[in-house]
């Protein structure tokens, strides 16, 4: 009996909704001639990571449903989920438990090793002969009257986002979109991006007078969550602020929804990390279809299961994997796949208590290896960042120097970057981190010499 009256209220307010427009009523359009561009990125690589992927797949077909042209919208993603070998579903990639195929329809511009943080920002500046021989070649071509949407899924760290093997600087990302402003290259600009620490990207870095709004999964300092394990595909298959915002978006009129209110759901849905707001608060008031497009999308919206039910923070995921299976054998009494899922049990505890050992000691080498209080000060700190040009060159020496880190693609050694933003927020020079990286990871070698 409820669920009728419900249903018949809905019909009546959608009828309303699709009726009840006056006949000149004409949609809202970012200017006078303007078009809307997409840049749809899914940074990572590898089966763990398969929901980085299926996130931007699911995005592709929010603004072509909504109607943004194929040809403005870009995607780069390493393409090696839909046919991975370990892909029961062979061509086939789901967002969602029981969820559509989202792989389908997806026109990839740019895969495997041309997704890397310089074709990026190059395919988002517009720089078409940069970009020659890559991909399709395609480019963001938006001139000033157009909006320009930015979709990033990926791992993170403070101040960076890690491409499959290199990274991209907060600094670099926020000189190219004030590039793209001082050459009127959009009208506005919205970002959303799903890593973690993600707010590190653009806090103290993006203007709030450049018409840029950007909406981040979390705060500078905390893990973005993965969720939706499969147990077939013995992965997750989403990101909790991704899978939020777009659930919202399948089911909303984006032509009446506006960014704050989908901000406002979004963040209150998001429990675990704290969705944020940074640039230019003012454009919330804007209507959802001014970035996503303006045309009605029939598409039926499947229910999904609340993604906070299993969400793990991204460092987690390759273990929570391994102990998921390894519960799974052991209802089945598999041996062999228990074994299996242990031994990586154990490899993955081996790797992360290497990275803990290896941070450990270059923070006492730097902080005196007798100052205990201030070693703990450099272990635990949450400091912002702020002082880019120390961090930047050392999280790149560290990457080519401490190769056990497993840098830029290992989230565990990621997440302890941010003793690296405590060491040069301190500020201890460049060069004594520098010199500590050397003694910290050449003592390795001569260790297993
Ligand atoms: C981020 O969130 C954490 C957890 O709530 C909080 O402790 C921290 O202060 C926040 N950091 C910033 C920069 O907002
Ligand atoms: C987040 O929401 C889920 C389900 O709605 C709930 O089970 C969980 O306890 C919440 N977590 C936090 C940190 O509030
Ligand atoms: C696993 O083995 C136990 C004990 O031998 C048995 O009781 C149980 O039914 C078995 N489960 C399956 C799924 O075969």
């Amino acid at each position: 009996m409820a669920s009728k009256m419900l249903s018949t209220v809905c019909v009546g307010l959608l009828i309303t909704v699709t009726f009840g427009l006056p006949s000149d009523f004409k949609l809202p359009q970012p200017k006078e001639n303007g078009k809307q561009w997409a840049l749809l990125v899914a940074g990572s690589n590898g089966w763990y990571n398969y929901r980085h992927q299926a996130d931007i797949c699911h995005a592709y077909h929010i603004v072509r449903s909504h109607g943004i042209p194929a040809e403005q919208i870009i995607v780069m993603m390493f393409d090696d989920i839909a046919y991975n070998k370990q892909n029961p579903n062979q061509g086939e990639i789901i967002n969602q438990p029981g969820g559509e195929n989202v792989y389908k329809g997806v026109a990839i511009d740019y895969r495997g090793k041309d997704v890397n943080p310089k074709t990026f920002l190059n395919v988002l500046q517009g720089n078409e002969e940069d970009v020659k021989g890559q991909g399709t070649g395609r480019v963001i071509k938006s001139a000033s009257n157009d909006n320009v949407f930015v979709n990033f899924v990926d791992h993170g760290a403070p101040g960076l986002i890690a491409f499959p093997t290199e990274f991209l600087h907060a600094v670099d990302l926020n000189i190219a979109l004030d590039h793209m402003h001082d050459n009127n290259q959009y009208h506005q600009l919205l970002f959303y991006l799903e890593t973690c620490e993600s707010g590190s990207m653009f806090s103290s870095l993006l203007r709030k007078d450049y018409n840029i709004l950007a909406m981040t999964a979390a705060n500078s300092t905390q893990s973005s969550y993965a969720c939706y394990f499969d147990k077939t595909l013995e992965t997750y298959l989403g990101d909790v602020f991704s899978v939020n915002w777009m659930q919202n978006s399948d089911k909303s009129n984006l032509n009446s929804e506006t960014i704050d209110k989908q901000f406002h759901i979004v963040r209150k849905e998001t429990n675990q990390s704290h969705v944020m707001e940074f640039g230019d608060l003012t454009m919330n008031k804007l209507m959802l279809s001014a970035f996503l497009g303006y045309e009605q999308d029939n598409h039926i919206v499947l229910n999904a299961p609340n993604p906070n039910l299993d969400a793990v923070p991204s460092e987690d995921v390759e273990i929570m994997v391994e102990r998921k299976l390894y519960t799974m054998a052991k209802e089945n009494n598999d041996t062999a796949k228990m074994d299996e899922s242990w031994a990586k049990i154990t490899d993955i505890t081996r790797k992360r208590e290497k990275t803990d050992n290896t941070m450990k000691q270059i923070i006492s080498f730097v902080a005196g290896d007798r100052n205990f209080q201030e070693q703990n000060a450099m272990l635990m700190g949450e400091n912002d960042l702020f002082k880019h040009d120390c961090y930047g060159p050392v999280v790149e020496y560290l990457k080519d120097t401490c190769r056990d880190l497993d840098l830029p693609s290992n989230r565990y050694s990621l997440k302890h970057l941010r003793m690296v933003v405590n060491l040069c927020e301190r500020p201890y020079s460049k060069d004594a981190i520098f010199s500590a990286i050397d003694k910290a990871c050449g003592l390795d070698i001569i260790t297993f010499a």
